[in-house]
């Protein structure tokens, strides 16, 4: 089967929308591959600031892209020798995720890498540009959203569930941040394409929105 028969659906949208959750619970529900593409960009920002780089240098951070050996190893996450799940998910690597995430060099370095998910019998990818750039021919197209404060309250539970002190002003205003900074770069900015079928989450528990997926991919 060439890479192009092989089916994806694509699910974007703002941070903390709940992609990864339902991305996730989807394709074990299918039995596919799943990539979450934010990881990705985590990864070249928590390397690119271990070496002290210059996270606005394409240059330099597109050179640190091309040479990361990444596994993603069940639920874990490794670079090299490196298990680093747990420090690609703290709030230094995810704003200079943001940062690097806007480099046009640094997104074409991940793309390869990103296609080369494409795996029979398929694969769930979640990110921000999944259905609009990287797999433009995804079966299933969709855009998650929730309101800001109900983004901030999911991330609040998560950290308090994790023991990490957290402040819900300070979050909604990162996710703000975040959201302004996506939205208006000009290397791939977040955006909802035509043909993505957009899903409001606020206030609707998890499994709904697993099911929901799941039948727009069945009528798909
Ligand atoms: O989804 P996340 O919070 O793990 O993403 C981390 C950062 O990476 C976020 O600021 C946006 C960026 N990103 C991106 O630009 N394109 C993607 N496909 C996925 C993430």
């Amino acid at each position: 089967m060439g890479a192009s028969a092989i089916p994806v659906i694509a699910i974007d949208g703002p941070s903390a929308s709940g992609k990864g959750t339902i991305a996730a619970a989807v394709a074990q529900r299918l039995g596919f591959h799943y990539l979450d593409s934010g990881a990705l960009y985590r990864i070249v920002g928590l390397v690119a600031g271990e070496r002290r780089a210059n996270l606005d240098s394409d240059t330099e951070i597109s050179a640190i892209s091309l040479n990361l050996n990444i596994n993603f190893i069940r639920e874990e996450v490794w670079v090299d020798d490196r298990d680093v799940s747990g420090m690609i998910r703290g709030e230094v690597a995810g704003a200079a995720a943001s940062r690097v995430a806007a480099l046009p060099g640094v997104r074409a370095a991940l793309m390869t890498l990103q296609r080369g998910f494409r795996k029979a019998p398929g694969l769930v990818a979640d990110g921000r540009d999944m259905g609009s750039v990287v797999f433009p021919d995804a079966r299933l197209k969709i855009y998650l959203t929730a309101t800001p404060e109900e983004r901030a309250q999911r991330r609040y539970k998560q950290l308090i569930t994790k023991g990490v002190d957290a402040s819900m002003a300070a979050l909604l205003q990162d996710i703000r941040d975040r959201d302004h900074r996506d939205s208006n770069r000009a290397a791939a900015p977040l955006l909802k394409c035509a043909e993505a079928i957009e899903l409001d989450t606020t206030g609707i528990p998890v499994e709904d929105v697993v099911a929901k997926v799941l039948q727009l991919y069945q009528e798909h």
